[in-house]
């Protein structure tokens, strides 16, 4: 019988089903990696703003309590950005000319908001407030890392579900009285968690319902 393909065409058959075969697998771990990626999960990024704002210098060096900025934190879901005048409580008298605040005198002037973007966001699919967690003491650190390091703020955890879960699993040892929660250095020196376990008590804060897809999806 007549062959209707050289046995060198066979080869070179095999031999492409070969290398496309080891691309689709290469791409497919590829993939695999950038999903559980920094690049993925935005972490570490930093972000362009208005004004260069350090939370370095203001949180840090200045140690201005988060709350003053973020005064929605412990009554609301949302923390919220600071208005305008918030920064010219100070900035009125301090800093008045430099260039790196005009866009905050023109936005006094014009009575219009500074538009920051957003560092950490969560999808809409997901539920989440900030005064239960921080009226519960679960620290700002918890979260955002050390805020008051960043010259320029980047996200420093993953803020993925498994990372929620994690600590909705089991909260005792992470938490901290709630008047520490903006505090970034704050330390004790008792078993953290047993400290964890009496607020737990004290705040009637139950493991066991916090896993239920129902409270992050609602
Ligand atoms: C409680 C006072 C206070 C408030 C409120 C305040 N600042 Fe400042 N800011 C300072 C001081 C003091 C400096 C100078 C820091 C230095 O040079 O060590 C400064 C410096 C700056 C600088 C210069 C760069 C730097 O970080 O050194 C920028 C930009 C700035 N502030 C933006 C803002 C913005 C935007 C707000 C509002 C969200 C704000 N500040 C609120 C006190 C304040
Ligand atoms: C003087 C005002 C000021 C203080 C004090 C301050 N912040 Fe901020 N914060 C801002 C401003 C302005 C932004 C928006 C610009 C930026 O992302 O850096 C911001 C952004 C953030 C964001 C990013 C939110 C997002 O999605 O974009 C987090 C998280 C945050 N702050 C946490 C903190 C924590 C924690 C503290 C206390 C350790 C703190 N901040 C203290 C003014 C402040
Ligand atoms: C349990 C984790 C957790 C803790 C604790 C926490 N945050 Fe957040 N924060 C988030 C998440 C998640 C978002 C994004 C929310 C969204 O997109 O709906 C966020 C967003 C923010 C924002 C952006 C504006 C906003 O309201 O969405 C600021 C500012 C902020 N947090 C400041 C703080 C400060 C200050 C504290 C401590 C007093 C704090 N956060 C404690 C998880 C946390
Ligand atoms: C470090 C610990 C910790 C982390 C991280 C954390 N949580 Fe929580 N969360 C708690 C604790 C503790 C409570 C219980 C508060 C209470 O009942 O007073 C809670 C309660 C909640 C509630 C309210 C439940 C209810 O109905 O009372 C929601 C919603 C929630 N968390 C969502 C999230 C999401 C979304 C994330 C991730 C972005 C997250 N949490 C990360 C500790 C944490
Ligand atoms: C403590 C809060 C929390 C609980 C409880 C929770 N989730 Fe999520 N879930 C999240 C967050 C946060 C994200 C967003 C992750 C991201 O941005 O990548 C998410 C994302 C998802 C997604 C989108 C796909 C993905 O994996 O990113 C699905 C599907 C989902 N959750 C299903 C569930 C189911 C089913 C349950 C119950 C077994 C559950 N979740 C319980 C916080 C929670």
């Amino acid at each position: 019988m007549a062959q209707i393909f050289s046995r060198a065409a066979d080869t070179w058959f095999r031999v492409a089903m070969l290398v496309t075969l080891g691309g689709l697998i290469g791409v497919f771990i590829v993939a695999l990696l950038l999903e559980r990626s920094d690049y993925q999960t935005g972490r570490g990024w930093v972000v362009r703003q208005p004004v260069p704002f350090s939370h370095q210098h203001h949180a840090g060096a200045l140690r201005i309590d988060c709350r003053y900025c973020h005064a929605g934190v412990e009554d609301s879901p949302r923390a919220g950005f600071p208005p305008t005048h918030t920064c010219m409580s100070c900035h009125s008298q301090l800093w008045t000319q430099a260039d790196m605040l005009a866009p905050v005198r023109r936005s006094l002037e014009e009575n219009r908001p500074l538009r920051w973007n957003r560092v950490v966001a969560l999808p809409d699919y997901v539920y989440f407030q900030h005064d239960v967690h921080v009226r519960s003491g679960v620290g700002c650190v918890s979260c955002h890392g050390q805020v008051e390091r960043m010259p320029l703020l980047h996200k420093a955890e993953p803020l993925s579900m498994s990372f929620c879960l994690d600590c909705h699993r089991d909260p005792a040892p992470r938490l901290r009285p709630p008047e520490a929660v903006t505090d970034m250095d704050w330390h004790t020196d008792e078993d953290r968690r047993q400290l964890g376990e009496r607020l737990m008590r004290e705040r009637h804060i139950d493991p066991a319902r916090l896993t239920s897809c129902g409270v992050c999806h609602r």
